[in-house]
């Protein structure tokens, strides 16, 4: 990757002409299991790391859970409607592990999965292409008891767990990622502690990142032996890293920082090994023991597309010598090789998260993927904006977020346009959700949410959407 000294421009690509994407691009929107579903004690679902990590005093904002949510359970047939008619071709979503199979072993639960038939049902019958991920954080807290994602059995309970999902759903889901951001799972869940399960402990955080990808290969393995027609991928987020300048230290901080973000995940499952670099880097938080032969062949099982999540770029600086860089959500003080590294603000437009906007990040990172890594065809699988909305006489005018699509959709087309072949989008999210340690203080939706009544109201991101997907491309402006 170049990391040149002066970050690029930020913001909104120049391109003002219209703009079409190629026949049959997937447009979707995206969501996940604990964020939008509710019913978290019905039908025979068991707790997930999630329950507990929320239920615990002081770990999300407000002490909010995703107990309700959405209540999307009760209300997949609504929302299935308001996603036919935003036009959306395919809709991504996750199962909830412990609703499928209570406690993480056994046999499947069958109204849990009845659920899941439903919904996928729903979706095909309104031309709805179903886009299923396995694992989008909420793993089944006996799992998590028996020792969670650093355990190496872990792994193998959730290839049994792909092996019940695909004779379930093998006939009528085409498209299967396995795990959603293994970097999330893995560094904020063990190692910074501000996901689920909230643990801090920087070798286990190095292990669960390993089984994570462990679990990946193998459930590849197992639904590519039962599914020979389907398309199986997996969802990184990845990150460009830019240092703040080019002097050695910011340089250096930020091949450290890709290590950890981006390679950790993209060398071994593309290309069969960890980068020796960050193999020195890690030294001091352990000796990757816990890889055994065979390991990285399971992991670089091949697939057939690679998920992008995008969000902002990381631009990092060397650390000055006795001080302690401010803790950041990106990279808490304890998030294991990167502890002194400053994650710098550059003062441009940030969103809500305070994410700084940066729309040529998505044509840098796709094109990345491509031209370092692989010809498979990529998906951005998430992309989009936390903004503060206002409902005026029942509408929602989400201009920010609508600029955000259509900055990070003109990039989008200009990766495609440098040969990236990029073959679908998901926005995040269709609808607001359980914004994790957030709670509901974030709001993603294109489809506005009053947690109160449950109502929903497309806001004017959805309905710029829907034409997007109509003309299968941006209108000129
Ligand atoms: C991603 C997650 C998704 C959502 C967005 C904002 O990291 O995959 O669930 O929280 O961020």
């Amino acid at each position: 990757m170049s990391n040149p000294a002066t970050p690029p421009a930020v913001g909104v690509l120049d391109e003002r002409a219209p703009l079409t994407f190629p026949p049959g691009f997937l447009w979707g929107a995206a969501t996940a299991a604990y964020q939008i579903e509710g019913a978290a004690a019905e039908g025979g679902r068991t707790p997930s790391i999630w329950d507990t990590f929320s239920h615990t005093e002081g770990r999300t904002v407000a002490g909010h859970t995703g107990d309700v949510a959405c209540d999307h359970y009760h209300r997949v047939g609504d929302d299935v409607r308001l996603m036919a008619e935003l036009g959306l071709k395919s809709y991504r979503f996750s199962v909830s592990w412990p609703r499928v199979q209570p406690g993480g072993s056994g046999p499947v639960n069958p109204e849990g999965l009845d659920f899941y038939k439903r919904l996928v049902d729903d979706l095909l019958a309104n031309g709805i292409e179903p886009w299923l991920t396995l694992y989008h954080w909420d793993l089944p807290q006996e799992l998590e008891d028996a020792g969670g994602w650093p355990a190496r059995d872990t792994a193998a309970r959730f290839a049994e767990y792909a092996q019940l999902m695909a004779n379930a759903l093998g006939d009528r889901v085409k498209y299967w990622t396995t795990l959603n951001e293994p970097w999330c799972s893995a560094f904020l869940g063990y190692g910074s502690g501000v996901h689920a399960p909230g643990r801090t402990d920087g070798a286990a955080s190095v292990q669960a990142g390993h089984h994570l990808m462990l679990g990946h290969g193998l459930a590849v393995q197992a639904l590519r032996a039962t599914l020979p027609q389907a398309q199986l991928g997996v969802t990184v987020n990845l990150y460009p890293v830019t240092p703040a300048s080019d002097a050695p230290g910011d340089v250096d901080a930020a091949r450290r920082i890709d290590g950890l973000a981006n390679r950790f995940f993209l060398d071994p499952m593309l290309r069969g090994q960890y980068p020796d670099d960050l193999v020195a880097d890690l030294a001091k938080v352990t000796d990757f023991g816990h890889v055994r032969d065979g390991d990285l062949a399971v992991i670089s099982t091949p697939m057939d597309l690679v998920g992008v999540n995008y969000y902002s770029r990381h631009v990092v600086a060397a650390p000055v010598p006795g001080e302690q860089p401010e803790r950041y959500w990106r990279a808490p003080t304890n998030w294991p090789g990167s502890e002194d590294v400053r994650f710098v603000t550059r003062g441009v437009p940030v969103t809500d998260m305070d994410w700084e906007i940066d729309a040529p990040g998505l044509v840098e990172t796709l094109r990345r993927v491509h031209e370092e890594y692989t010809d498979l065809p990529l998906y951005v699988t998430e992309n989009g904006s936390a903004f503060v909305d206002a409902v005026i006489d029942g509408q929602v005018d989400d201009v920010d977020r609508l600029a955000y699509f259509d900055a990070h959709l003109r990039a989008a087309h200009e990766a495609i346009s440098a040969g990236v072949p990029l073959q679908g989008y998901f926005a995040w999210s269709l609808l607001d959700n359980f914004e994790w340690a957030w709670g509901y203080t974030k709001r993603f939706g294109m489809i506005y949410v009053d947690y109160d009544s449950q109502t929903r109201i497309p806001k004017s991101s959805a309905r710029w959407y829907a034409e997007v997907i109509r003309r299968n491309g941006l209108a000129a402006q």
